[in-house]
């Protein structure tokens, strides 16, 4: 506890962002390459399969899914073969899309540059799965927003951190929670959120 603090202090004295770690995409590049994140497609998390158990029941043909900090797969893997003309995965790592891409393949995956070259792409399910805490979240959702289609739906996972509860009331500031999962397992706890923007 005490070892966070000063850590926290460290970065306001340093002028750094406290609410979020943002990493280039340099350091997630060398992560990925030296197998940092293999656990994300070797390993059942919990609280991926109940995001792909909730696309799978929920998503209509022709909706568009966009998981935004979708790492090499860890998501599609649990979709299980479900949902390829709907899903859509976005990294900020040109290593995790390449890995994700070899994984899954007849899933679309794109670096967030390349996203930005299809402003037409309306999004209906929006993931956003263990990613919150790398981005200027305020900012990230007020942006994201303009690409959603109204009445979105937007799923978050966040484990159980300090840094989780700050989005949290965040997220209940410009969102409406539809349903909260609390997941446990012996590694964390993960709430699984679904809401709509205001
Ligand atoms: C903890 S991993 C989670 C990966 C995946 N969502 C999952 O749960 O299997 C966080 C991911 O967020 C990506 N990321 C970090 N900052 C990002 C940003 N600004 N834009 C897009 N992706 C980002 C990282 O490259 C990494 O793949």
């Amino acid at each position: 506890m005490i070892k966070k603090s000063l850590a926290v202090i460290k970065k306001v004295l340093q002028k750094k962002p406290v609410l979020y770690v943002p990493l280039t995409p340099q350091h997630w590049d060398k992560q990925y390459k030296r197998g940092a994140w293999d656990s994300l497609i070797k390993t059942e998390y919990p609280n991926s399969v109940k995001i792909a158990q909730i696309l799978i029941s929920q998503v209509k043909p022709g909706e568009q899914i966009l998981d935004y900090g979708c790492g090499n797969g860890g998501l599609v893997k649990d979709l299980n073969g479900h949902l390829k003309e709907n899903y859509l995965g976005v990294d900020i790592s040109q290593e995790a899309i390449k890995q994700a891409r070899e994984n899954h393949p007849g899933y679309q995956f794109l670096e967030v540059s390349e996203l930005k070259k299809h402003p037409q792409k309306k999004i209906d399910h929006l993931v956003l799965c263990e990613v919150l805490y790398y981005v200027d979240y305020k900012k990230f959702l007020a942006e994201i927003q303009l690409r959603l289609k109204p009445n979105a739906q937007v799923i978050v996972s966040l484990y159980r951190a300090w840094r989780s509860t700050l989005i949290i009331q965040y997220l209940k500031k410009i969102m409406i929670f539809k349903e909260t999962n609390k997941i446990k397992d012996p590694r964390t706890t993960w709430k699984v959120i679904i809401a709509k923007f205001k």
